[in-house]
C-alpha cells in the first residue's frame, strides 16, 4: 500500500492506494472518527458493482450505513441530484460527526463533495475513486461542484476530503475506454513536471497502476499544499484544460474530459513549438504518446466556435486569460495573455502549418 500525505491550510489527509482499499476504507474511517454512520453516494454503475461490498465492509466494522444512488453521466451533477440528496441525509439523521463516502468516478466525488461541505456546514467526507481519472486527479485537492444551466462546475466549494482510498483492483477491471481516458491527465503530469514518468508511458508495463497514481497525485499534492485556492501554482495542473474545456463544450459534453485535455495538450504543444517556447519535438513525442493510448491530439472544430467556448469557462480573469505553456517534457508555466494572444495560440496549435 502507498500513502501520499496532503497538507493544506483547511485539513490534512491522507490518500492510501493500494489492492483491497475498498474493505480498507471503513477501517480507516473508524481510526479516524469512531464509529457513526455513513451515507455512500453512488451511480447506478458503480453502486452494482461495488456497492453491496462496501456496506459489507462499513457494517463489518459497526457502521449504520444508507446509501444514495443516482443515474450514471454529467447531467446527474445538477441542483436536483444535490437537493436530493441533502434530503437524503437529512430523512437518514446524518450529523456532522457522520460520513459522506463518495464511491465512483468524477462525476460522484464532485456532487457528494459538494453535499459534504455544505450539508450542516460541512461533515467527514472519504473519496473512494473507481476511475483512474478521478484517482489521480478529482479525488485529491477538495474542488467539489456541481454544473447549473449556463455550465459546468459553477456552484462549488473547496472542501477537502479527510481520506482517500483508492483500490487499484477495482481500477484495474476498468473498461479501455475509461482507462484511456484517465490516461490522459497521467500523461498530462508527465509533460507537467515529471519526464521520467512520461517515458515509462512509452510502454503500458512499464509502471504498475500504483506507482502511476502515487507519482501523479505526488505532483499534484505539492502544487495544492501550496496553493489550495487555485491563486497560482495549482493552476499548471490546468495544462491542456483550457481548450479541453472548450472542446468538451462544443461537443455538448459528449467528448470526455480526458479526451478533450488530450486534444488540448496536443493544440498547446503546437502553439508552443510555432512561437518557439518549446523544442519542435515535444509535439511530435506527444502526439506519439497520446495515439499509443488511442487520445486525440487535435480537433476538428471551428477555431471560432472553440475559442468563444474557451472563454466562457469560468476561470477568465476579465480581459485575459492564464495559459499553461509547454517549455520542454517536464516542465511547463503560467502564462498570462490577452484574449488576442489567446487565441493566436489556438490558431498556431490547430493550424501549425499557417506558420511556416
Ligand atoms: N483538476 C485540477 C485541480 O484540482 O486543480
Amino acid at each position: 500500500m502507498r500513502e501520499i500525505r496532503v497538507e493544506t491550510r483547511s485539513k490534512n489527509y491522507t490518500m492510501y492506494i493500494g489492492e483491497g482499499m475498498l474493505e480498507s476504507s471503513a477501517r480507516l474511517a473508524a481510526e479516524l472518527g469512531g464509529v457513526g454512520k455513513v451515507c455512500v453516494v453512488s451511480d447506478d454503475h458503480v453502486d452494482r458493482l461495488f456497492g453491496d461490498r462496501l456496506e459489507s465492509a462499513l457494517k463489518s466494522m459497526c457502521f449504520g450505513v444508507c446509501r444514495f444512488t443516482f443515474p450514471h453521466g454529467e447531467t446527474s451533477k445538477c441542483a436536483e441530484t444535490y437537493l436530493s440528496l441533502l434530503s437524503f441525509l437529512c430523512a437518514n439523521h446524518l450529523t456532522r460527526t457522520d460520513w459522506i463516502f463518495a464511491l465512483g468516478g468524477g462525476v460522484v466525488g464532485d456532487l457528494a463533495g459538494f453535499a459534504a461541505a455544505t450539508y450542516l456546514r460541512g461533515i467527514r467526507l472519504a473519496q473512494l475513486p473507481t476511475t483512474l481519472l478521478a484517482a489521480v486527479d478529482s479525488s485529491v485537492g477538495g474542488k467539489t461542484a456541481i454544473d447549473l444551466p449556463a455550465g459546468k462546475n459553477l456552484a462549488g466549494a473547496f472542501y477537502q476530503p479527510d481520506l482517500v482510498a483508492c483500490d487499484t483492483d477495482a481500477l484495474s477491471a476498468l473498461p479501455r475506454f475509461e482507462y484511456e481516458n484517465g490516461m490522459a491527465e497521467v500523461i498530462k503530469y508527465g509533460l507537467l513536471s515529471d519526464a521520467e514518468l512520461f517515458s515509462r508511458l512509452e510502454s503500458p508495463s512499464g509502471i504498475s497502476m500504483g506507482e502511476m497514481i502515487a507519482r501523479c497525485v505526488s505532483i499534484k499534492r505539492d502544487l495544492v499544499n501550496r496553493d489550495e485556492r487555485d491563486m497560482g501554482d495549482r493552476q499548471l495542473l490546468n495544462l491542456g484544460h483550457t481548450f479541453g474545456h472548450g472542446i468538451e463544450k462544443d461537443s455538448g459534453y459528449s467528448i470526455p474530459h480526458g479526451r478533450a485535455v488530450a486534444a488540448g495538450m496536443g493544440i498547446m504543444a503546437r502553439a508552443c513549438a510555432a512561437k518557439g517556447l518549446c523544442p519542435q519535438e515535444v509535439p511530435v513525442l506527444l502526439a506519439k504518446m497520446l495515439d499509443r493510448y488511442n487520445l486525440p491530439c487535435d480537433t476538428g472544430y471551428d477555431p471560432d466556435a472553440l475559442f468563444a467556448a474557451t472563454l466562457s469557462d469560468k476561470k477568465r480573469a476579465s480581459g485575459g486569460i492564464t495559459l499553461v505553456v509547454i517549455r520542454e517534457i517536464g516542465r511547463c508555466e503560467l502564462m498570462k495573455v490577452s484574449l488576442d494572444e489567446a487565441r493566436e495560440f489556438l490558431r498556431l496549435g490547430l493550424c501549425p502549418e499557417a506558420n511556416a
